[in-house]
């Protein structure tokens, strides 16, 4: 018995929704193959060239299958076969695409066993190995699709939140930011007035999406805490933020913990002359780079066969 599926990378944070908010895009997307076998454990192909670990113990999929074998008491083993596109490190939800997938995988190989609370729970797992710390913010909309809100993680609290169809550009420039890095470098403490700012942000952003009110979600994408800090290891962060906003974009900013940048649009039209913008600055300073015109994607890992 095999099954194949389609792993969303995903926006985490959404710009003032530092670990609480997050969407899923159409593109990019990783495929993974899981298969039962008789031999007890977890196999692991990759077929692409990231190099990522094969040892079951060290590799995201890999634990997150372990975990969920273990919860099932499941008999047998999975070898999975993971084609990744997520550049690892790009701040568009690779590892979680990893774990999400694996956790989606293995529920449907041994007969839908899990329910989302559990998917999201084993999923963590994974994220825990690839950044330290246990957040669902890329992981929620990468199995739910759409945008989601995490309201707590002790205990798990997930809200899907409706939201209009956007377009979202996103670029990856080819520059080295680890998220480990960048949790470290976050300050420990905010100010009153700061939190009071966020805080108001992220209401008017949830308020916005699911009230179609691009105006609200355009004036609510501001962040006061967490991009000032983040946005100096992104190199001309400022001049991509200003130029497809003045090209029609209604905002955006960091992408999980970057480094890539992503822009909300409401047509294809803006979303394209903001990946071209985006691709220009990036070409100019000789940064390589991959840009993404895409949508947010409504359904989340998608089961091919
Ligand atoms: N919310 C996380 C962060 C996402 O910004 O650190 C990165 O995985």
């Amino acid at each position: 018995m095999s099954i194949k599926i389609k792993s969303p990378g995903t926006v985490a944070n959404l710009v003032c929704g530092f670990d609480i908010l997050g969407l899923a895009l159409k593109e990019p997307y990783d495929i993974m193959e899981f298969e039962v076998i008789d031999e007890p454990g977890v196999v692991i192909v990759n077929k692409d060239s990231f190099g990522l670990p094969t040892d079951p113990e060290k590799n995201v999929a890999g634990v997150v299958l372990l975990a969920a074998i273990e919860k099932a008491g499941f008999q047998k083993g999975i070898k999975v076969t993971i084609e990744k596109q997520i550049k690892p490190g790009s701040g568009l939800g690779s590892s979680a695409a990893s774990a999400a997938g694996a956790a989606v995988g293995a529920a449907r190989l041994m007969g839908d066993i899990f329910s989302t609370d559990d998917m999201v729970q084993l999923a963590m797992i994974g994220e825990k190995l690839a950044t330290g710390v246990k957040h669902a913010d890329n992981i929620t909309p990468c199995i739910l699709g759409g945008v989601t809100l995490i309201r707590s993680i002790y205990p798990l609290d997930i809200i899907p939140i409706a939201s209009p169809d956007l377009y979202v550009t996103v670029v990856h420039p080819q520059i080295e930011v680890r998220t480990a890095d960048a949790r470290q470098i976050l300050r420990k403490q905010v100010y009153l007035k700061d939190a009071i700012k966020q805080w108001g942000n992220i209401a008017g952003l949830v308020a916005g999406l699911v009230s179609n009110d691009n105006a609200l979600i355009s004036r609510s994408l501001e962040d006061v805490i967490i991009e000032p800090v983040r946005s100096i290891l992104i190199p001309n962060f400022d001049d991509v933020k200003t130029q497809c906003k003045a090209a029609g974009a209604l905002g955006g900013g960091i992408s999980g913990s970057g480094p890539s940048i992503f822009m909300l649009s409401e047509n294809e039209s803006i979303a394209t002359d903001v990946g071209q913008i985006m691709k220009k600055i990036y070409d100019d300073i000789d940064i390589e780079n991959n840009v993404y015109v895409t949508t947010i994607n409504k359904t989340g890992v998608e089961v091919m066969h």
